[in-house]
């Protein structure tokens, strides 16, 4: 994982090396529209209310959960013994990325959803939320915190979600082959080069024309920087946007030439 400064210092450059946040400088039509209507829409949804509550109420829970570490992500304790509240602190996506990941579902009206790294359900709920006639796949591998998300689902009448538990690794392959599409993809866990890079091959397969993926902590370590470098070079990506932890991946063949854009977010 990247030092603060070092994080801080790449943010620099992202921030005078981007597109501003008005879409000035993109001659796609199809990023101009996301930029000025998905990105920059400030409309405060209602379903936002829902989900911050929810947040609220998970940190300040105190109950103590023993959760398995799953590989690279786990940057502030190494102990197996965590509160709901610690977690929720340290593994959610905070709300501005969650927000744009429901706006991205609302613009987007993808069928089928899957989410790697479910945690405690925050950004799962956003998805849910954002199209509740779409199913939400959502694959956890520690046990105690899938428990906990199934029961935050429950209190929100979420009933689009469906929840695998198990290691990406084994559960992936079948959870995808048994999608009739996979729509809109959010990659938030096992921050790794190798895993990161195998499972959007693993996905690859099953995405049609209009499909988005969105990978999460792409500057979190150099291995990661890595992963989304080869990402970004794949032969079947057309158009990728950076919004320095996040990154968006298309495969449209209406980008005939590949294009990379970095957008202030
Ligand atoms: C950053 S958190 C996900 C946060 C969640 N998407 C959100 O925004 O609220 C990553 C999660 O992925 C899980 N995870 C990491 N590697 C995994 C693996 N190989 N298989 C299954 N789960 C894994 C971790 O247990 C953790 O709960």
């Amino acid at each position: 994982m990247y030092s603060s400064f070092t994080i801080a210092r790449k943010y620099l450059h992202y921030y005078f090396t981007s597109l501003n946040s008005k879409g000035h400088g993109t001659h796609s039509p199809f990023v101009f529209d996301f930029i000025t209507k998905v990105l920059n829409d400030k409309t405060v949804y209602p379903e936002y209310s829902a989900v911050e509550s929810l947040r609220k109420r998970l940190l300040r829970d105190k109950t103590v959960i023993n959760i398995e570490d799953f590989g690279a992500g786990s940057s502030v304790s190494k102990t197996n013994s965590r509160t709901i509240a610690s977690v929720a602190k340290h593994a959610a996506k905070l709300p501005k990325p969650g927000q744009l990941l429901f706006r991205m579902v609302k613009k987007y009206q993808p069928k089928n959803i899957l989410e790697l790294g479910t945690s405690l359900g925050i950004t799962t709920s956003y998805l849910s939320l954002a199209k509740p006639d779409a199913t939400v796949t959502t694959i956890e591998g520690a046990n105690a915190i899938a428990g906990v998300a199934t029961k935050n689902f429950e209190d929100l009448g979420l009933k689009n979600i469906h929840l695998t538990e198990g290691n990406f690794d084994n559960s992936l392959p079948s959870v995808v082959s048994n999608l009739s599409s996979v729509d809109f993809v959010f990659i938030d866990g096992n921050h790794r080069q190798e895993p990161t890079e195998r499972y959007f091959s693993e996905i690859l397969p099953f995405l049609q024309n209009d499909s988005i993926v969105v990978f999460d902590d792409i500057r979190w370590s150099r291995e990661m920087e890595a992963a989304w470098a080869h990402i970004k070079d794949h032969e079947k990506v057309r158009c990728t946007i950076d919004l320095f932890f996040l990154g968006i991946v298309l495969i449209k063949d209406e980008f005939r030439e590949k294009q990379n854009f970095s957008v202030r977010f």
